[in-house]
């Protein structure tokens, strides 16, 4: 069947949208389209796709929904060999990496320019692009024989299919690193808790068993991500004078590259970036095990060559380790906010990763039971930036004799109801509801916490002490507290008493987003309060909302919409929001939604050091989506955001009544507005 002209330019013009739009979604963060509208585009692509199989290039993004299953896996030979790194555990063995090779090129008294990038904790990819397109993307394997894994790599949504601008060589291999964002591997195992599936140990390892998947489909679920660091088979001709140069242009193509990396000088300019790099773990939404510094000039890194594995003109500058050992003293079941068990390891003190830990969630009795974890046992406890601390195995050898099993118990170890399981699901969860004491403390310690109505102060001995005294039944009766209530409680004085009543005061402004995720509903998470917060804009429409339409918001499917519409259809549940309300909390209206520029006409001032993204960075988000940033305050500014060690500026602004935002609450503006923009034409 002959193919019009009209159909296949109609194809390739759709090819063409949908992958500007990927870009902009996936890599901007700034979607000009809603959902629909970009569903709607890719339902008319794979109709087109399937009338004429022919259209059906080996570039399309359709095919990011994932090819049929195969049996396995085929060997790629690699052009080039991949590399490993050398470590250096210490600034000493950095110190002698720099001079040595300073040595080799007879630079002793010159001072080398290197790029410095995070290690990046997922695992290593080769990308073959035959003109522009993504023709092959194989493992590392043993770095001279690896898998060919192109029909998995296709579905991961920020590596292009074919490449962005010009100017590439014919034929040319990416190299860089496959990973899952922290936020994407805790939902995929709360998810695989609930279903009583294998949960992974870590990011990585989800990141490897995802992409080793025989069936592309699973992988096309996975939340994926890539960041690309080097190159192989490049032609020599076209390869610019530095590593710095070289990622500017493979990002201008389209590829993605991690915003950490920077130029610095000499040891003293890597040792500072190590330190700056290791500061903000915690806040980087993806796992990195140290930094990397790279010779940046070619001629020098070709001039240094190679040793063995690895190349003499990069190093591996490892953070401490986030593993250790120590021994299973208890286990104790504790009961959380929503009723689940979950089975906790108390452990003899162990300094893992920067701090001090004494216990480490066993996450529920299966996989006690898979893990064959018992009191007595020796086992290795991981904590890894700001996840909770989780026991990773036992080691058989060192387990003594008369190790005990754990059971778990068939009554609530806190009110005694009966333990419920809960069919499809692994957790068990205790029947008693609000009456669990438990469930009573954890609901208003998550509702005081930080990312939530964010109480300073309002620490865990007082909650208990709160509800011990019956001060406080429900999250409202919290702001009915008085100075003298307070003050009766033993050890609190009058000044930590008013200190409590301003945090009250201050918390009482807040977001929908937040107050959604505040009141504590199943499974909706700050993700999901946020998309109800910027689909509904009012709390009215949102409790006007019945199941079916719940449906309608990003994200939300039947289980999180029968949540949300059982909680609200409870009577008591909105006796206490009503109850919130006429306390006095309050939020600003969600910003009106103006085309794919949500911001506009908003002007900010930024101020301060942000821990998460560079000045420049903070400037370049808030200009896509429509806002103008300015260096002065003034009567006409908005907003000031105000990082750490915020100066002047954000005296004027209190002076003048202007807003202040937070890190957290410029991040969480910054995700809402994005939202906003990609609900536009819905
Ligand atoms: S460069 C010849 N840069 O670390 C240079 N590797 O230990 C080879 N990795 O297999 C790699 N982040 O999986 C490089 N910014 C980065 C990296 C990085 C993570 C991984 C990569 C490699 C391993 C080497």
């Amino acid at each position: 069947m002959t193919i019009p002209d009209s159909t296949r330019q109609r194809a390739a013009d759709l090819r063409e949208q949908i992958e500007s739009h990927n870009r902009r979604y996936y890599q901007l963060d700034a979607p000009i389209i809603a959902d629909a509208e970009y569903d709607r585009l890719m339902r008319e692509l794979i109709e087109l796709e399937t009338r004429f199989p022919e259209l059906a290039s080996i570039d399309s993004p359709t095919h990011r929904v994932g090819a049929p299953p195969v049996r396995a896996f085929a060997e790629v030979r690699h052009q080039a060999p991949m590399l490993s790194l050398d470590n250096a555990f210490s600034d000493e063995e950095v110190a002698a990496f720099d001079r040595r090779l300073r040595e080799r090129v007879g630079m002793q008294s010159e001072t080398i320019e290197y790029v410095a990038e995070p290690k990046l904790d997922g695992l290593a990819v080769s990308l073959t692009y035959r003109q522009g397109i993504l023709a092959l993307a194989a493992t590392r394997g043993d770095g001279q024989v690896g898998e060919d894994v192109t029909a998995n790599v296709r579905t991961i949504s920020v590596i292009p299919l074919r490449l962005a601008g010009r100017g590439h060589p014919e034929h040319m291999e990416v190299r860089g690193e496959v990973y899952m964002p922290k936020s994407g591997f805790r939902a995929l195992n709360e998810r695989a808790l609930r279903l009583g599936e294998k949960i992974f140990a870590n990011p990585r390892n989800a990141a490897a068993g995802s992409l080793r998947q025989l069936d592309p489909k699973i992988t096309a679920s996975r939340p994926l991500a890539f960041f690309c660091y080097g190159v192989g088979l490049f032609p020599q001709a076209l390869l610019p004078s530095s590593q710095d140069v070289l990622l500017e242009l493979l990002e201008r193509w389209g590829l993605p590259v991690c915003s950490e990396v920077a130029c610095v000088q000499g040891v003293e300019g890597c040792l500072a970036y190590y330190r700056r790099v290791l500061e903000k773990r915690a806040l980087l939404p993806y796992d990195i095990d140290g930094v990397v510094y790279k010779v940046s000039r070619f001629e020098l890194q070709q001039r240094l060559g190679f040793v063995a594995k690895a190349p003499r003109w990069a190093v591996a500058h490892k953070f401490p380790a986030e593993e250790a050992t120590t021994r299973v003293e208890a286990i104790e079941v504790q009961v959380g906010r929503t009723g689940a068990l979950t089975p906790v390891a108390r452990l003899a003190a162990v300094f893992v990763g920067g701090v001090t830990v004494s216990s480490a969630t066993l996450h529920n009795a299966d996989e006690v039971r898979r893990k064959d974890i018992r009191v007595g046992d020796t086992v290795v406890v991981r904590r890894a930036g700001d996840v909770i601390p989780e026991v990773v195995k036992m080691i058989p050898e060192l387990r003594p004799p008369g190790a005990r099993v754990f059971e778990m118990p068939d009554r609530c170890p806190v009110c005694g109801s009966r333990v419920e399981a809960v069919p499809g699901e692994a957790i068990l969860r205790c029947s008693g509801g609000l009456y669990c004491p438990a469930q009573h403390k954890e609901s208003i310690r998550h509702f005081a916490s930080r990312r939530a109505m964010d109480i300073d102060g309002l620490g865990d001995k007082l909650i208990d002490q709160l509800l011990e005294r019956k001060l406080v039944q429900t999250a409202a009766d919290i702001y009915a507290l008085r100075e003298q209530d307070l003050v009766d409680i033993d050890r609190m004085g009058v000044k930590s008493a008013r200190n409590l009543l301003r945090a009250l005061e201050r918390s009482k402004t807040t977001t929908l987003a937040r107050f959604l995720y505040a009141l504590g509903i199943r499974e909706v998470g700050e993700a999901t309060a946020r998309a109800l917060a910027a689909h509904y804009r009012s709390l009215d429409d949102l409790l006007a909302a019945d199941a079916e339409s719940l449906q309608q918001v990003r994200d939300v499917g039947p289980s999180v919409a029968g949540h949300v519409a059982a909680f609200f259809a409870e009577p008591r549940n909105r006796g206490v929001v009503a109850d919130l309300i006429a306390a006095g909390i309050h939020w600003p209206p969600e910003p009106e939604i103006s085309g794919a520029r949500p911001l506009e006409g908003k002007s900010f001032v930024l101020t301060g050091t942000l821990g998460t993204m560079t000045r420049v960075e903070a400037k370049d988000r808030l200009e896509r989506l429509g806002a103008k940033v300015s260096g002065a305050v003034s009567k006409k500014t908005h907003y000031v955001v105000a990082g750490a060690d915020p100066g002047s500026k954000r005296a004027k602004a209190e002076q003048l009544g202007v807003d202040v935002l937070s890190e957290n609450e410029f991040l969480q503006l910054l995700e809402t507005a994005s939202a906003h923009a990609s609900a536009v034409s819905s």
